[in-house]
């Protein structure tokens, strides 16, 4: 018998049509996703799920639909996902990493360059017919090629930024729980540091961590304190690692310079007093969005779920321990 999957919400087709070849699929084609009653009712029965983001996969919706063996997030962040709960339950979870570490990588450079060079404000600026005359110290920045930039979490992302800011002649501080060997140290041209010395010391400051409850508000009133009132603090993570309304407070306050947000606490909301700074530069969670990238995560996702459902390992498993 075929399986069936739920697909939570509109991928690219390309993905669509690969698991249609081989599962039978039921397809939420809306942008809107299903609220959470919605979603337990129509995931009933299912094989597996191809889940996004915004979709809540806590242990009552696995609860409601047994049937689920696999459960495929097109992201490469799973905090939407309940994994010990799938794991219990004898559940695949996979995600997308890899595919999308240099498209973030090049928006994490995009919002240092953008908050430090103050683009945000500099387009409002020339859009509302306020400039007249150039003028001397009219919108000046923080430069990025040879400052230092800090970086919290050392996986492939924050790898790929840390490339980007040597390119740029940065001196690259890091800081992770998890260091990383002396030769990808040697190899990237980056220095171990504490977090202390690295929000002591960073000129721009890139998060680059997974969300869980160690990093949930890492960045809060007592670190922008910490930092220089000329830092920039950049989040294409997860917004909660980020204590918003602090960040707010500092920005206003001048305790750090600037920002360049792509993630927020509470999507698709942005904290008002955020909204409110003119030195945020602040946009909608694109940091994976190329055409090329989003496809071959929806791709890489329906690869995941396929090989979940033919019983094999899927290649991007984040849960192992569920197939011991
Ligand atoms: C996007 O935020 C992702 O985790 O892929």
């Amino acid at each position: 018998m075929q399986h069936e999957v739920l697909i939570s919400k509109h991928i690219y087709q390309e993905a669509v049509d690969y698991l249609a070849s081989r599962a039978r699929v039921d397809y939420h084609d809306s942008d809107d996703g299903l609220p959470g009653d919605d979603l337990r009712v129509r995931l009933a029965g299912k094989d597996g799920l191809v889940c996004q983001l915004t979709d809540r996969i806590d242990a009552a919706l696995l609860d409601a639909a047994p049937s689920v063996k696999v459960v495929s997030n097109v992201a490469v962040g799973f905090d939407n996902i309940d994994v010990a709960a799938a794991t219990e339950r004898g559940i695949v979870v996979t995600n997308t990493p890899g595919v999308l570490t240099n498209t973030t990588a090049d928006l994490a450079f995009a919002l240092i360059l953008g908050a430090g060079r103050r683009l945000g404000e500099a387009e409002r600026y020339l859009r509302a017919g306020r400039f007249k005359q150039w003028r001397i110290d009219l919108l000046t920045g923080w430069d990025v090629w040879q400052s230092t930039l800090g970086i919290f979490g050392m996986g492939r992302i924050g790898q790929a930024v840390a490339r980007r800011g040597r390119g740029f002649d940065m001196r690259v501080l890091y800081y992770d729980p998890f260091r990383q060997s002396e030769e990808l140290e040697r190899q990237l041209g980056i220095e171990y540091a504490s977090k202390e010395e690295v929000l002591a010391q960073a000129d721009f400051l890139s998060l680059h961590c997974a969300l869980t409850p160690e990093t949930r508000h890492l960045l809060g009133a007592a670190a922008f304190e910490a930092m220089k009132p000329t830092a920039v603090l950049v989040n294409t993570s997860r917004g909660p690692v980020v204590d918003e309304a602090a960040l707010a407070a500092a920005l206003k306050r001048g305790s750090i310079a600037a920002a360049g947000l792509d993630v927020f606490e509470n999507e698709p909301e942005v904290h008002p007093e955020l909204l409110a700074c003119e030195n945020a530069l602040i946009v909608p969670h694109i940091a994976s969005a190329s055409v090329a990238t989003r496809t071959r995560m929806c791709l890489m996702a329906a690869e995941n779920m396929a090989a979940g459902l033919a019983g094999e390992r899927p290649p991007n498993i984040v849960n192992p321990d569920v197939l011991a």
